[in-house]
C-alpha cells in the first residue's frame, strides 16, 4: 500500500531521532521515496550524514542555505504526508502556537497534505497539562497522533512517552493508505436513466431522466468496495469504468426482465431510474401517418420494479428507491417507503432549485423504514450520493448476516 507514496520524515529533538535511521530504511524497503527535513536540535542526536544515504535524498535543516532558499511550500506540496518523528515536547507547543522559527515549521504551516505526528517526551513532560494541551490542539486543527507507547526512557525511568516503535509507524501508514471499502464484496445493482416505450419505430414515451444521479451512486458505491451492477436506460452518458456489470436496456419490461434476473445475488439494490408507468398496448411496426385532429393510443401499466423487488427479498437484501414529486412531497415518499416495502425512499422535489432531472445538483431527503427523516442542503450530485451511500451501509450494518 505504501508503495510509491512520497512521504516527508520531519526529524525533532529528542532521543528518540535515532530511531529515525530505522524508520527510514523500512520506509524505503516499502518501496516510498523518502525525504527528510530536520531541526537543528534533532542534528544533535542523529546525523543529516546516515539520513541523506538512507533516504537517498539530500537532508535539509535550515530555511536558507548559502544564500539559496529552501522552498517549504513546494516541498509540502510535493508530500502525500508529512510525518513528524519524533515529535518533540518544544515542536508540539510550535505546531499549537502556530510559530515559525526553522525550515520544519514553516514546512508545518504550508502544508497541504495530511500531517501525522509521532511524539517522544519524558513521562513527567508528556503528563504535563500543557502538553495535553499542546496536542489536542494539534488534533483540533487536523493533525493525527500516532500513539506513544510505554516502556524504558531516556531519564532512566519507566512510563509513557516512548515514540512509537518503526514497525508501528509503518504500519499506521499503511491503515492509512488503505481505503477503508465497507461494501467490501457485497454485490448492488442501480438502474438509472429514463426507459423508452416505443410506439412506431419512430416515436417513443420518454422522460427527462439523465441518468447522471443513478451513475453517481453506482460509482460511490464501487468507491465503498462494492460489485456493481448497472442497469441503464437510454442515455448518452459515459458509464463508469470497472463496473461488474453493465446491462443496457431500453423498456421497462427489459428492465424488469434485468432486474429480476440479477436480484437473487445482490446485496443491495438502488432504484433511481425513472420508469415508465405506463406503456403503449401496441407497438406500431409502421410509422402512425398524421389523420384526425385527436389523437390517442391505448396504454398499459407496467410492472412495479421496485415494488416486485420489496415482495421477494430476503432479510438480508436492502431495497432503495427513489420519489420525484411535484406536490405532497413527504406524504407520497411515505407512501411509497410503504406501499413499496422498501428500506429507504430518497425524495427529490421538483420545487426545490437545484434538484431533479439533469442538473449536476440535488437535494434529497432521506425516509428510513425505522421512520427516521432526514433533510439535506443542495450538494453536488457526486456528494449527494456518498450521502445516500453511506445511508445504505448503515442500514446494511444493521441488517441479519447472510
Ligand atoms: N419504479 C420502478 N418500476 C416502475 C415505476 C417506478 O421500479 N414501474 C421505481 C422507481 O425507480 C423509483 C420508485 O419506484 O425508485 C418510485 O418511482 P416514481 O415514478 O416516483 O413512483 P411511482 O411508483 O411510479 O408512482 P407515481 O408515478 O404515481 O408517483
Amino acid at each position: 500500500m505504501l508503495q510509491g507514496k512520497k512521504i516527508l520524515l520531519a526529524i525533532s529533538g529528542s532521543i528518540a531521532a535515532y530511531k529515525a535511521t530505522v524508520l527510514t530504511r523500512l520506509l524505503i524497503k516499502e518501496g516510498v521515496e523518502v525525504k527528510i527535513i530536520m531541526t537543528a536540535a534533532a542534528k544533535e542526536f542523529v546525523s543529516p550524514l546516515t539520513l541523506s544515504t538512507l533516504s537517498k535524498n539530500k537532508v535539509l535543516c535550515d530555511l536558507a542555505v548559502n544564500d539559496s532558499w529552501a522552498n517549504h511550500v513546494a516541498l509540502g506540496r510535493w508530500a502525500d504526508i508529512i510525518l513528524i518523528a519524533p515529535l518533540s515536547c518544544n515542536t508540539l507547543a510550535k505546531m499549537a502556537a502556530g510559530l515559525c522559527d526553522n525550515l520544519l515549521m514553516a514546512v508545518y504551516l504550508s502544508a497541504t497534505c495530511k500531517v501525522v505526528v509521532a511524539p517522544a517526551m519524558d513521562e513527567d513532560m508528556w503528563l504535563h497539562p500543557s502538553t495535553k494541551n499542546n496536542l489536542n490542539q494539534v488534533i483540533a486543527f487536523g493533525n493525527a497522533v500516532i500513539p506513544v507507547e510505554s516502556g524504558e526512557l531516556a531519564s532512566g525511568l519507566t512510563g509513557e512517552g516512548r515514540m512509537a516503535e518503526p514497525v508501528c509507524i509503518v504500519q499506521w501508514l499503511n491503515n492509512y493508505f488503505t481505503p477503508h471499502q465497507p461494501l467490501l464484496g457485497k454485490h448492488a445493482m442501480v438502474t438509472a436513466g429514463p426507459t423508452y416505450e416505443q410506439i412506431d419505430p419512430v416515436r417513443f414515451i420518454g422522460n427527462y431522466s439523465s441518468g447522471k444521479m443513478g451513475i453517481a451512486i453506482a460509482k460511490e458505491l464501487m468507491l465503498q468496495g462494492a460489485e456493481v451492477t448497472l442497469i441503464l436506460g437510454p442515455t448518452t452518458l459515459a458509464t463508469p469504468e470497472k463496473l461488474y456489470n453493465l446491462i443496457r436496456v431500453k423498456t421497462a419490461a427489459e428492465m424488469y426482465t434485468a432486474c429480476s434476473a440479477a436480484f437473487s445475488t445482490m446485496d443491495i439494490a438502488v432504484m433511481s431510474a425513472a420508469v415508465a408507468d405506463y406503456t403503449p398496448v401496441e407497438t406500431q411496426s409502421e410509422k402512425i401517418k398524421k389523420s384526425n385532429d385527436t389523437f390517442s393510443i391505448d396504454l398499459t401499466k407496467t410492472k412495479d420494479i421496485l415494488k416486485y423487488l420489496g415482495q421477494i427479498k430476503r432479510i438480508d437484501q436492502l431495497t432503495i428507491g427513489f420519489a420525484l414529486e411535484t406536490n405532497e412531497e413527504e406524504a407520497y415518499a411515505k407512501k411509497k417507503l410503504a406501499e413499496k416495502n422498501a428500506d429507504m425512499i430518497i425524495l427529490n422535489s421538483l420545487n426545490d432549485a437545484g434538484a431533479g432531472f439533469g442538473h449536476d445538483t440535488n437535494k434529497i431527503t432521506i425516509f428510513e423504514r425505522s421512520g427516521s427523516t432526514r433533510h439535506f442542503d443542495v450538494k453536488p450530485k457526486e456528494e449527494v450520493a456518498r450521502d445516500i451511500v453511506n445511508t445504505i451501509i448503515k442500514l446494511k450494518n444493521a441488517l441479519p448476516k447472510n
